[in-house]
């Protein structure tokens, strides 16, 4: 019992709070000390019950609230498998979208492939310089992503040709300034082409802007410098060392050192001077390479 002059101390429980501020002013108010509390309803208990204790209570609100639980945990397994579902369903969605977009890429190349079957000097043009294009992106420290951006680009570079006419495309000997126009034209077609693929959308610059110059002399929008996306700038640069180390009608095929050596005159004009340096590193450890295999035969 506390002492006559010490207060009384209420406790005060509803589980409304606008209930148990209004009782707790009124007792304030009328001397005693209150302790308010209905916090154990909110936070999960099913029942309670005033003593003293009738059994046959205490029995029906244990089975209601079992039951209460039984169905709380019926609603929860419910919802982890709902969530389970919409994982998979996602995730099986997401391998259907990548294996379309792999397809879609498939069907580009073989139509790359189609194109270049028909001119020797071609045959695996792109497939080179996809490889090729992708170690230089991986030398300089692109990213896997970028990687595999540049190697998409590399293989569909040159798609645009399928709109070049054929007598220009294999017109020996050279071509007239509007024949050359016209063949300028496949990095446009090239990347209307690709335009509705929106899974590409790295990969169309790349192919637009593929011959671009370091110095802004190039096409189609004369970019100068690092505006030109840095694996247009690989492609474009590993295009011309392509070219020089298969041959040509009108050349003979270079070694792959003189070739590194003859582009060092484009570097600063045509190449970024960073891609000069990756290619030839990625080359002479290649024709290390070519040189150990060589002398383990
Ligand atoms: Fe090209």
């Amino acid at each position: 019992m506390p002492a006559m002059d010490e207060p009384t101390t209420l406790l005060v429980v509803d589980d409304e709070e606008s209930i148990r501020n209004a009782l707790r002013r009124f007792l304030v108010q009328q001397g005693y000390e209150v302790t308010s509390a209905a916090l154990c309803m909110q936070r999960g208990a099913f029942d309670y019950l005033i003593k003293p204790i009738d059994l046959g209570h205490l029995g029906r609100a244990i089975h209601h609230a079992l039951q209460r639980r039984h169905t709380y945990l019926e609603g929860q397994q419910i919802n982890q498998w709902l969530k389970d579902e919409v994982t998979a369903r996602v995730a099986e969605r997401r391998l259907e979208q990548a294996n379309q977009e792999r397809l879609s890429v498939a069907t580009l190349e073989a139509l790359v492939n189609a194109l270049e079957a028909k001119d020797p000097y071609l045959r695996g043009h792109s497939a080179r310089v996809a490889d090729l294009s992708a170690t230089v992106a991986a030398q300089i420290g692109a990213t896997d992503e970028q990687i595999e951006a540049v190697r998409t680009g590399g293989r569909l570079h040159d798609i645009g040709k399928i709109g070049i006419r054929e007598e220009i495309l294999n017109k020996q000997g050279p071509l007239t300034p509007t024949e050359y126009e016209h063949v300028k034209q496949h990095v446009t077609v090239g990347s209307q082409i690709l335009a509705p693929l929106v899974h590409l959308k790295d990969v169309i610059g790349l192919v637009r802007s593929h011959h671009e110059r370091w110095d802004g002399k190039g096409y189609p929008d004369r970019l100068a410098g690092e505006a030109i996306p840095l694996g247009a700038r690989i492609i474009g640069a590993v295009e011309i060392y392509d070219a020089m180390t298969t041959a040509r009608p009108y050349q003979e095929k270079m070694s792959a050192e003189a070739a590194v050596e003859r582009i060092r005159d484009l570097v600063g004009t045509v190449i970024d001077p960073a891609v000069h340096q990756a290619l030839e590193a990625v080359v002479s450890h290649r024709q290390a390479l070519v040189f150990l295999d060589d002398a383990q035969v």
